[in-house]
């Protein structure tokens, strides 16, 4: 029997309305063609404009009523007429913490017939993911503003590290680095600075990478380890960071192998008590939402991680052939590759190259 998928389908802002709907099409086009899933789809209108209407991002009880679905496809969040930090909070942090989704998950491959702003990088030569911790740091929204606006003004933003937090993102980490050819991981600190997150952060690592003795490791400073992802990309593999310096960390790698338009993500709740989320990294994109010109591979790859996630490997593993095929042949390209092509042209491209 033909398995069923339910999945919420939100595109929120800008240019999420333009992408996603461009990858539902390629994700039931595969699972048509393979005769593999179906997907049962109910789409969500939550967001800017839905602020602007009801004064929230989503409905009070928006975390129930996504509780029992098996995956969150979405697109973007924030827009210039709602406040970045009201946009964010209430709906993709919402649901990232409201979930657990603790892990991060951001793949930077070098594809070929996409040019990396590094001289003489080849396909293959960038292969990073940067597993990001997304539930706590200096996300955890603990801190506050004293003195509003006197001249003795306080405002801290508390890093919360947790041992349960720290040592459940190293695992997967190293989960992760052992099903991949390299089996290495990275570790992002900053103990010089920060003694006490990031000591605890050093001291877990150490731990848990003694219980990986199959699985190579290097700790490096997040300054210097910057400057490596530049120098010397090639040396990297499975780079695990708190929430910060993964955020940072992830753009820099997403900008190496070429464009933002490509770079997927996934928001995982790894033990499955709550639906994971998958997203393009690129945001709403307010500079060009509206032309359709929008690179929807970002949004059609996030997808195809989601349908791994569903166990749906076969599907997710020809969505990313195409994609790979689509770019190495280089005929349709939109704007952010140096072409001129659409959002609609784009994803069609990728569906030409799925199996019949
Ligand atoms: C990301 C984004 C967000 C983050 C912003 C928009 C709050 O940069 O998903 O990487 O920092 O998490
Ligand atoms: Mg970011």
């Amino acid at each position: 029997m033909m398995q069923r998928y339910r999945i919420a389908v939100i595109p929120g802002d800008g240019i999420g309305q333009e992408v996603v709907p461009a990858g539902v099409e390629v994700l039931q086009a595969a699972g048509e063609r393979l005769a593999a899933y179906a997907l049962d789809l109910v789409w969500f209108d939550w967001g800017c404009d839905y602020y602007l209407r009801h004064g929230r991002m989503m409905p009070a009880d928006g975390l129930e009523i996504l509780r029992d679905f098996d995956a969150i496809y979405f697109g973007a969040c924030g827009f210039p007429t709602v406040p970045d930090h009201i946009s964010l909070g209430g709906l993709r942090l919402a649901i990232c913490q409201g979930f657990d989704q603790y892990v991060c998950l951001r793949p930077a491959r070098l594809l070929a017939g996409v040019a990396s702003p590094l001289a003489g990088k080849r396909p293959g030569d960038i292969d990073i993911v940067v597993v990001r911790e997304n539930t706590e740091g200096l996300y955890a929204g603990a801190g506050g503003r004293t003195h509003r606006g006197l001249p003795i003004e306080v405002a801290t933003q508390i890093q919360v590290f947790t041992r349960v937090g720290v040592e459940r993102i190293i695992r997967y980490a190293f989960d992760l680095a052992r099903r991949r050819p390299r089996r290495h991981v990275t570790s992002a600190t900053k103990a010089n600075a920060c003694p006490y997150t990031l000591g605890l952060w050093d001291e877990l690592f150490a731990q848990v990478a003694g219980a990986y003795p199959d699985v190579t490791t290097d700790v490096q400073l997040v300054d210097s380890l910057a400057a490596r992802c530049v120098n010397k990309p090639e040396s990297l593999d499975v780079i695990v960071a708190d929430n910060l310096f993964g955020d940072i960390l992830s753009d820099i790698t997403g900008a190496l192998v070429g464009s933002l338009g490509l770079a997927p993500s996934a928001n995982i709740d790894p033990e499955r008590r709550y639906p994971s989320m998958f997203e393009p990294v690129h945001g709403s994109a307010p500079d060009i939402a509206g032309r359709g010109i929008a690179n929807p591979i970002a949004a059609i790859w996030s997808g195809a991680m989601m349908l791994e996630f569903l166990g749906q490997e076969p599907a997710a593993g020809a969505i990313l052939r195409a994609i790979e095929e689509t770019l190495r042949e280089g005929a349709v390209r939109t704007p952010d590759l140096g072409g001129q092509a659409t959002t609609r042209q784009m994803a069609a491209a990728v569906l030409a190259h799925l199996p019949i």
